[in-house]
């Protein structure tokens, strides 16, 4: 069998640690390995593909970034490409399919899934937002990146006596600003689950002033704090829909409106694409080999049409049906536990 591998949507530190562990599989069980370049844009037109072995993937388990590029290529938009993306594989001679990507590459899976293709999808995202999985790929190495630079913006924070509002990705769920933020002893965490208001943030913020004498806010880019004026997500938007969130600039509207209600000095830092880079934590490696060897053995044994799912210690296979179209909000039993560092103005009702 010649399994076909490529990488989707926004990059992340463990997706060549997952194209590794695909590779070292395939090539165990006596299968080939194809690389599809740029995501679904490597098999569109004359395709872009080239052989992965266990030679020319040596020596790339470290490294952040993706060997094989991404793109949010979205085939699924037209008929015609989505034909034109099965008439690759028949022509690259790519008997099925191991997908790495978050919601958008793994609906354009789903689909090809539909259509007869056997694929075994790979969630990576550093939102964490991928239903049924408890992990996605570079999300540890990504709540590590904000915990620190939390570390560092302590210290300063102290020494001025400021307001640190720390901006962090996260378009719909609040994963990467809860678990960095607790990580990082955050005072306060914003989560696109969980609008608040002006009014809260400021209450809470002098409470915090009074006591300590500087304040740490994390936010994350999708969260809504009614009373700062955002303005509406710009930028082009990609093939699946989606805005640029961080034009919004809902970090700066933030720290704006802190200061111009409590006096107090308050600063912005962005941390943007500095999450989704660097080399991948211990964690992510093994995740990403266990969840590239796991969709290996699938299609080996003629299963398709799911997803690699982490729950608990096992690697299970959840029917791409039962993830497309869902969300992950923030856990409520998680959200419980950790709610004396959110604004509970509308609590996250326990599930
Ligand atoms: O989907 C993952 C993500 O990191 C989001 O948190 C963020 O909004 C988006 O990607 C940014 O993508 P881009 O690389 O296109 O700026």
């Amino acid at each position: 069998m010649r399994i076909g591998v490529l990488t989707g949507g926004g990059d992340c530190p463990g997706l060549n640690a997952a194209i590794r562990g695909i590779v070292h599989r395939a090539s165990m069980l006596g299968h080939e390995v194809t690389g599809i370049h740029e995501g679904w844009a490597g098999l569109l037109g004359s395709g872009n593909v080239s052989p992965l072995t266990s030679a020319n993937t040596a020596g790339i388990l470290h490294l952040g970034g993706t060997i094989l590029g991404s793109s949010r290529t979205n085939p699924a938009r037209s008929e015609d490409e989505m034909r034109e993306v099965e008439e690759n594989l028949r022509r690259h001679e790519i008997d099925a399919l191991a997908t790495i990507g978050g919601d958008d590459t793994l609906s354009v899976s789903a689909k090809l899934s539909e259509r007869g293709a056997a694929v075994v999808g790979i969630p990576k995202t550093i939102d964490n937002d991928v239903p049924h999985t408890e992990w996605c790929i570079g999300f540890d190495t990504a709540s590590q990146v904000v915990g620190d630079a939390l570390d560092r913006l302590h210290t300063t924070a102290e020494s001025h006596r400021r307001v640190m509002v720390v901006e962090v990705m996260g378009r719909d769920a609040g994963w990467l600003a809860m678990v960095g933020g607790v990580g990082g002893g955050a005072d306060l965490i914003i989560i696109p689950e969980q609008p608040v208001t002006i009014e809260g943030v400021v209450e809470h913020v002098q409470r915090r002033m009074d006591a300590r004498r500087f304040s740490i806010v994390v936010i994350a880019e999708g969260a809504t704090v009614e009373g700062t004026e955002t303005i509406a997500a710009g930028g082009r938007v990609d093939q699946f829909g989606h805005a640029q969130l961080a034009t919004r600039g809902i970090g700066t509207r933030l720290a704006e409106a802190i200061e111009a209600r409590t006096g107090v000095e308050a600063r912005v830092t962005v941390l943007g694409h500095v999450q989704r880079g660097g080399s991948p934590s211990i964690f992510d490696r093994v995740l990403a080999t266990r969840m590239g060897a796991t969709a290996v053995d699938w299609l080996h044994a003629g299963r398709g049409g799911v997803m690699t799912a982490a729950q608990g210690l096992e690697i299970v296979p959840v029917p791409f049906g039962e993830v497309i179209g869902h969300h992950r909000p923030i856990d409520a039993r998680f959200y419980q536990l950790v709610r004396q560092f959110v604004l509970d103005e509308e609590p996250v009702a326990e599930g």
